[in-house]
């Protein structure tokens, strides 16, 4: 007999799994930003740079926002964070959403992304923004497959160097919630 594998179990990030999410988070990030920030960088700064940021960013957690993640018999496999919108446009901002490599195309993605929706919308709140660069194309087709709406393009600046990238949004986070549900095609237009 064979035994399905738990599915994949959503939680909150504590401050113990900062160094497990900035690994997760510079492996993403080498292989999806390859070509689009530096070499340099990317092999040789981003790592010791991510876990000083999950360090200080999960020992004073943000009232105001929420890190969660997706595990699998204790393997992080994804995770997200989400903070108030710091131009004040929409009611909040979609920080990273990162799914290791070997875990993507399995609707991870959208199931988080799906339970912030529905925990933002629990909270009060209706819209949400995320930035993403413009090189970074899965991703891009990832958010709009969603629904989400182009609605500014500027130029980001890190590492050094100048990337243009391109805000989306969504109006509504509980449609987005409901287009993030596993479900017919129908519903999620
Ligand atoms: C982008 C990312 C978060 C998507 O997560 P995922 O778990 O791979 O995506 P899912 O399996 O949940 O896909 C959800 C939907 O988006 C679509 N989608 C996902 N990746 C896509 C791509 N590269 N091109 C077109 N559609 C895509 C899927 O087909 C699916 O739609 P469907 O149900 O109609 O088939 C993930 O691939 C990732 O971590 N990428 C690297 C890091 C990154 O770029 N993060 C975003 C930074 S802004």
């Amino acid at each position: 007999m064979t035994v399905d594998p738990e599915p994949p179990r959503l939680r909150d990030a504590g401050a113990d799994d900062a160094g497990r999410i900035a690994a997760l988070h510079a492996a993403s990030w080498r292989w999806a930003y390859r070509g689009i920030l530096p070499d340099r960088y990317l092999d040789h700064e981003c790592a010791a740079e991510r876990a000083r940021y999950w360090r200080e960013r999960l020992s004073a957690p943000s009232p105001d926002g929420f890190v969660m993640l997706a595990e699998q018999a204790d393997v992080l496999l994804a995770f997200l964070a989400i903070w108030p919108d710091p131009d004040g446009r929409y009611d909040a901002l979609l920080d990273n959403l990162h799914v290791a490599p070997e875990a993507r195309g399995r609707g991870l993605g959208r199931k988080l992304l799906g339970a912030a929706a529905d925990r933002l919308r629990a909270q009060g709140h209706r819209s949400l923004t995320l930035w993403v660069f413009d090189a970074n194309r899965p991703a891009l087709a990832f958010y709009r497959r969603l629904d989400a709406e182009i609605v500014e393009r500027g130029l980001d600046e890190f590492a050094g160097v100048r990337i243009p990238h391109t805000r989306l949004a969504w109006k509504d986070v509980t449609r987005l919630a409901a287009l993030c549900r596993p479900g017919p095609a129908a519903v999620r237009s």
